[in-house]
């Protein structure tokens, strides 16, 4: 009866965990967690959104570290020259979703604007502009915190 009971257990796992996947035949970017597709839309909604502060190419600010007269730090670049490989997806997204004030900040949040597949989109296509290795470190981070 036992091992009969643990296959069937197995069974299970396996099924629950095909079945949360977002669609079981998504193909993605080399590498990457995200598809193409993903890449595409993101970058009409980062143009659209965020841009105006981050820049078109995710650039801005190069000067990311001094902070301006009244004490705010400018928009840091999203393009992996900056720290933002340092955060988690979920970390990334809730970001974008309710933006720097409450930690003193002055990015707005964007929960009542974008859904959350846009703000995965948008972090798509910022991350595309990552080179591997940063790539790779971000995920180990990643992994680490799930
Ligand atoms: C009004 C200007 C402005 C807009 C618009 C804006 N941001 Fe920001 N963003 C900032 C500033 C300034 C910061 C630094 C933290 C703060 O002051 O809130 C920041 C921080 C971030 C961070 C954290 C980066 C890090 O390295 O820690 C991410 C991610 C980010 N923005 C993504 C976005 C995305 C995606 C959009 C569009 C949906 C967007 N921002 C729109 C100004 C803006």
């Amino acid at each position: 009866m036992m091992p009969l009971k643990r296959t069937s257990g197995l069974i299970w796992i396996l099924l629950i965990t095909a079945c949360s996947e977002r669609t079981p035949d998504r193909v993605t970017v080399p590498g990457r967690w995200y598809t193409e597709a993903e890449v595409e839309s993101g970058a009409r909604l980062y143009q659209a959104h965020c841009a105006v502060c981050h820049a078109a190419d995710g650039s801005a600010t190069p000067d990311w570290r001094t902070p301006d007269a009244s004490g705010n730090y400018p928009p840091p670049p999203l393009n992996g020259t900056a720290h933002t490989w340092h955060h988690p997806l979920a970390v990334l997204d809730d970001t974008i979703a309710n933006g720097g004030v409450r930690f003193g900040g002055v990015m707005p949040g964007f929960a009542e604007i974008l859904s959350g597949d846009e703000r995965l989109a948008i972090i798509a296509w910022f991350q595309s502009l990552w080179p591997d290795v940063i790539y790779a470190r971000w995920q180990e981070i990643d992994q680490r915190s799930r």
